[in-house]
């Protein structure tokens, strides 16, 4: 098989994360990824804001998580048995789950693919890390992190652009030592269609 359909089926995501922060170069290849990645018109909108200050990050994936409006998982329909969600487990306090490094994605709030731009960069970044023995989370609704006075605090420290919004976030670090990498789900059928 080529090594990238490997790393393709061996992503998984991760949510359990080692306390050590990610090595300097391996950050840079997996941005170059992001940098690479296919844009709408060409146009490079995704500005990748890079977070290693662990009280920073701890405090906004608190006030996502509190700002978060989600039906826990009940039994047998959890997210992740392995790599609990915070659907799944109740005593995480953090949707960042204390991982070391947090990209937060920005893109204008005007354009219509904003969404895409930012989603199909994190994929190949995620598949980057992958192949660097580096798990990831990939966290939707990035904006709910911001959604009270410290995170505005925080949007103008950054310099964001106020027509600029946090679309998601990417969670970055090692997996936590002995943690068994998470198998896949079943596929679900009859989604392919031939014609
Ligand atoms: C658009 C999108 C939003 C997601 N948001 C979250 C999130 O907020 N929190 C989280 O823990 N995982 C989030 N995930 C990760 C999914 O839960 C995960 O990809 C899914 O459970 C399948 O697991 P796998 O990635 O290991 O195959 C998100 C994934 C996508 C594609």
């Amino acid at each position: 098989m080529e090594p990238i359909i490997e790393t393709i089926l061996h992503r998984r995501a991760i949510r359990r994360f080692a306390p050590t922060q990610i090595e300097e170069e391996a950050l840079q290849q997996i941005l170059q990824a992001g940098l690479y990645a296919p844009s709408a018109g060409g146009r490079q909108g995704v500005i990748f804001a890079v977070c290693q200050d662990r009280e920073v990050n701890e405090k906004l994936g608190k006030i996502k998580r509190a700002n978060s409006n989600f039906r826990m998982a009940t039994n047998g329909n959890y997210v992740s048995q392995e790599q609990p969600s915070i659907v799944d487990d109740p005593k995480l306090t953090s949707s960042f789950y204390d991982a070391p490094t947090v990209i937060t994605m920005f893109a204008p709030k005007n354009f219509l693919f904003s969404a895409e731009d930012c989603a199909v960069a994190a994929e190949n970044m995620m598949l980057a890390a992958d192949a660097l023995g580096i798990g990831s989370c990939y966290i939707g609704q990035g904006w709910t992190a911001f959604a009270d006075p410290y995170g505005q605090e925080i949007l103008k420290k950054w310099d964001i652009r106020t027509d600029y919004y946090a679309v998601m976030q990417l969670l970055l670090g090692y997996p936590r030592e002995g943690d068994v990498h998470p198998a896949a789900k079943l596929r679900k059928n009859d989604r392919v269609l031939r014609f």
